[in-house]
């Protein structure tokens, strides 16, 4: 008995055949021709050691000239930053600072986002994730957590303020 394929499924199967091959292979041409990878993370770190790490003592360092280093903590439910104020987390720096932003988190998956800068990264366990941003402008910058973290997840926000100072060198 011959095998009966209308000539609509015929088409549809030639098509996602197609479509599939050529997904293939703009992935295959991403990773050998332009070395597309995966983000990888800055380092790695025990997540049960961290009291025995940078991350113990959040906050900002001043690198030298306008390098800034921000240490930061994510943990259910909560950015610490090593300040607060009025009950916001706050991470202080100077106009014209270019801030490498340092983070892992204690427990589950966290997000970190900081409005109108392309800081957007995830935080993992046993990550150390960086990003750097350079803030020109003085004002405030909000930051939040965009990995849905559990009951507090919308609780988790902070901001970056970019204070009108001299940077001394
Ligand atoms: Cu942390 Cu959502």
């Amino acid at each position: 008995m011959q095998m009966h394929i209308d000539k609509y499924e015929r088409a549809w199967i030639v098509a996602v055949t197609i479509i599939l091959a050529v997904f293939f292979a703009s992935l295959v041409a991403g990773a050998v021709i332009y070395g597309v990878r995966p983000t990888q993370p800055d380092g790695f770190i025990n997540p049960l050691m961290l009291d025995e790490s940078e991350f113990a003592n959040p906050g900002v360092r001043h690198m030298g000239g306008n390098q800034y280093e921000a240490i930061v903590m994510a943990q259910a439910w909560q950015f610490l930053t090593g300040e607060v104020e009025d009950g916001v987390p706050v991470i202080r720096v100077p106009a014209g600072a270019e801030v490498t932003f340092r983070m892992t988190t204690r427990d589950v998956i966290h997000g970190f986002m900081i409005e109108d800068t392309h800081v957007n990264m995830e935080v993992i366990p046993g990550h150390i994730g960086s990003a750097r941003e350079t803030f020109e402008e003085p004002g405030e910058y909000y930051f939040l957590c965009t990995q849905y973290c559990g009951r507090n997840h919308q609780g988790m926000w902070g901001k970056v303020v970019v204070e009108e100072t001299v940077i001394e060198t």
